[in-house]
């Protein structure tokens, strides 16, 4: 077992749909039981709140449910992930700093790493822009989340196996 969580500022826009997008995958590729998923924001600002509904309403189209609801990263998600995957370069900080003596520091990692097909060095913040910025986003993630998947997970799922 493998465990995710993505990060964003809000987790009411990019890290729920990643979350959601994540969990597709994983079930169309028969690996839900081998990988959990979860997200969380860096904020305390919508905590309790579903996901914004544009993101609902624009992922919805594409095929993913985004169900989740906003809660904050905590210190413990450091010993209960394996992954924790920011969205954009400030989430990245914000988390690096609750680890000051880099004990998991190697589980961090930014999403934007893994986007090819759409070579960003951010997952764009689309909360004050248009419905374009939430199909963007949705986009930019399917292909971050692929590679994510092969490139990290399933190669440590396989040589922990
Ligand atoms: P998210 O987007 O980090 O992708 O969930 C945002 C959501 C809310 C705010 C900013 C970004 N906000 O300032 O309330």
């Amino acid at each position: 077992m493998k465990k995710v969580l993505f990060v964003c500022l809000g987790n009411i826009c990019r890290s729920p749909a990643a979350e959601a997008i994540m969990k597709k995958i994983c079930d169309q590729r028969g690996l839900s039981q081998e990988i959990l998923i979860d997200s969380a924001g860096t904020s305390g600002y919508h905590v309790g709140e579903p996901a914004d509904a544009r993101m609902r309403q624009q992922a919805q189209k594409s095929g993913y449910e985004v169900t989740s609801i906003s809660r904050r990263f905590v210190k413990s998600d450091f010993k209960n992930f394996d992954y924790i995957v920011a969205m954009d370069d400030a989430n990245y900080d914000e988390i690096i700093s609750k680890d000051p003596e880099e004990i998991f520091r190697h589980k961090i990692y930014k999403m934007a790493t893994f986007c090819k097909k759409f070579p960003v060095s951010e997952i764009p913040d689309p909360y004050y822009g248009g419905e374009n910025g939430f199909q963007q986003v949705i986009d930019i993630l399917e292909d971050g989340c692929v590679n994510f998947l092969e490139e990290i997970v399933l190669t440590e799922l396989k040589s922990s196996k």
